[in-house]
């Protein structure tokens, strides 16, 4: 799912919130609504003191029970009164029967009691005669609700901060959990710990932080990647400098000592440019290593290319045969002239050089739907199969003898193992690919490089006119 995070934030934080705010409103009311009526022990005392208002009324008089009444009135701070209800009508009017039944001078002790109004409410409690009211405003002690004050604090501010603080701290571990485990990989990463990844404790979330882990991961595999190619390059190339570095210095001992200086000259200048071309070479690799170059296309003839391609080699490897297999007509594709003719160059030159004197090496251009290809095809030994994806690796020579790699003998004859190297990322920079495989005995043996180049659309047309 996108987003996965912001969908999850949204969940905790806005459903969360609503649901949680409902609910403390619903106790809320809960809570109040049970704190609104008078304690049932309270309820019986009142009901006590109105029957025993009624026993001294009967038994003792009023004026005892002027006596009785204040005396409760100071105990309890409050007022009592023993009423009769009985009420005019005027004009010839009349009181509904239910209403005249159903009339209190105060408040029945089973109602709600205003949790909220200043003055204590007047009870009212029936003689058993059905006549007389016995009224009292409810003591002070008995009044529900005294500690609304506290709940309502606990209820609105106590637990909703709680939980807040609860959320927020839950939320912050689900961010910084992930996000510290990518701060510690940076970290060892930056220490030099190349093979560290951050993804793997991610296992168990899909969202954006995972998306942020997998980015880290990739950078970190390309860096790492680059560093290990170019430690090793670095390695290979002071390995392979160091024929030539002894060479040269032998060629200097001579030419100091005037033994065949012509000759030691031959060789130090022969030394010499093998050194720049080994060394602009792997500076190109690097280049196209570390800065995965897009090279500017242009309109490129491909079959008068081919065409002086196939015969400078054939100018250069007099005694092999070099076929072109070629499209009937002019074929234009994009690529870049330079980076394509070198490639292409070292393939054909390879070959030749694999191929037995007398045989011969086939170049054929083939249009196919959405490519096109060019294929060398020699007469050689081929390559064992489990080095045909290898040799496209810097440095990397098979052994004629017994055909067993070999990264550090160089010899006239044989280059430094970086020709493929550079043709397959020539040919990754024009956007297409390459590979080897071996002929079989009827397609003549040896081996087959294969190119293949990217076919614009807009090209078609040219070609067609
Ligand atoms: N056509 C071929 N037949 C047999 N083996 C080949 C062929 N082309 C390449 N190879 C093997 O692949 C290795 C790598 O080739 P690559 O062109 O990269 O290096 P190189 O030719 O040895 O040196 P360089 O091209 O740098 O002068 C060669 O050393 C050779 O062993
Ligand atoms: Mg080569």
């Amino acid at each position: 799912m996108k987003k996965r995070l912001l969908w999850n934030l949204l969940f905790v934080i806005a459903v969360g919130t609503v649901v949680f705010f409902w609910l403390i409103d619903l106790i809320s009311k809960h809570t109040e609504e049970s704190m609104s009526f008078i304690d049932v022990s309270y309820r019986e005392e009142l009901r006590e003191y109105a029957r025993e208002a009624e026993r001294i009324l009967y038994e003792e008089g009023e004026d005892a029970l002027e006596i009785w009444v204040k005396e409760v009135e100071e105990r309890e701070d409050t007022w009592i009164a023993i009423a009769q209800s009985s009420i005019t009508t005027l004009s010839n009017t009349s009181l509904s029967q239910s209403y005249t039944d159903n009339f209190w001078l105060g408040r029945s002790l089973e109602w709600k009691i205003h949790l909220y109004f200043a003055e204590n409410p007047t009870m009212d409690i029936f003689f058993e005669d059905g006549v007389n009211h016995f009224l009292i405003q409810l003591p002070q002690r008995m009044r529900p609700g005294s500690n609304l004050l506290i709940i309502d604090l606990i209820l609105q501010i106590g637990i909703p901060f709680l939980l807040l603080c609860l959320i927020t701290f839950v939320l912050y571990r689900h961010m910084m959990k992930p996000l510290k485990k990518l701060e510690k990989a940076t970290r060892q990463f930056s220490k030099g710990q190349l093979d560290v990844r951050a993804s793997d404790g991610f296992s168990h979330r899909d969202d954006e932080l995972t998306k942020l882990a997998s980015t880290f991961d990739h950078m970190a595999g390309r860096i790492s990647r680059l560093i290990t190619d170019q430690r090793q390059l670095l390695a290979d190339l002071s390995h392979e400098l160091r024929t030539p570095l002894t060479r040269l210095n032998i060629a200097v001992d001579c030419v100091e000592q005037n033994l065949d200086s012509d000759k030691a000259l031959e060789r130090l200048r022969y030394e010499s440019s093998n050194m720049q071309g080994l060394i602009d070479d792997a500076l190109t690799l690097v280049w196209f290593n570390t800065e995965s170059p897009k090279l500017d296309l242009e309109d490129l003839e491909i079959t008068s290319l081919l065409q002086v391609i196939v015969e400078d080699a054939q100018y250069e490897f007099s005694q092999h045969k070099v076929r072109l297999i070629q499209l009937e007509s002019e074929f234009f594709i994009k690529s870049a002239q330079q980076a394509l003719t070198a490639a292409l160059e070292n393939i054909i030159r390879n070959a030749l050089f694999h191929t037995p004197i007398g045989k011969t090496v086939t170049v054929e251009l083939k249009q196919k739907i959405d490519n096109i290809t060019i294929e060398v095809r020699d007469q050689g030994y081929g390559v064992p199969e489990k080095y045909l994806e290898k040799i496209f690796k810097p440095f990397f020579r098979i052994k004629q003898e017994n055909q067993d790699t070999e990264r550090s003998v160089s010899s006239k004859k044989s280059g430094y193992g970086l020709g493929l190297a550079l043709a397959k990322r020539q040919v990754i920079a024009l956007g297409g690919s390459i590979y080897a495989e071996n002929l079989s005995h009827e397609q003549g043996a040896g081996l087959m490089v294969c190119i293949q180049l990217p076919y614009c659309a807009s090209l078609t047309q040219r070609r067609n006119e």
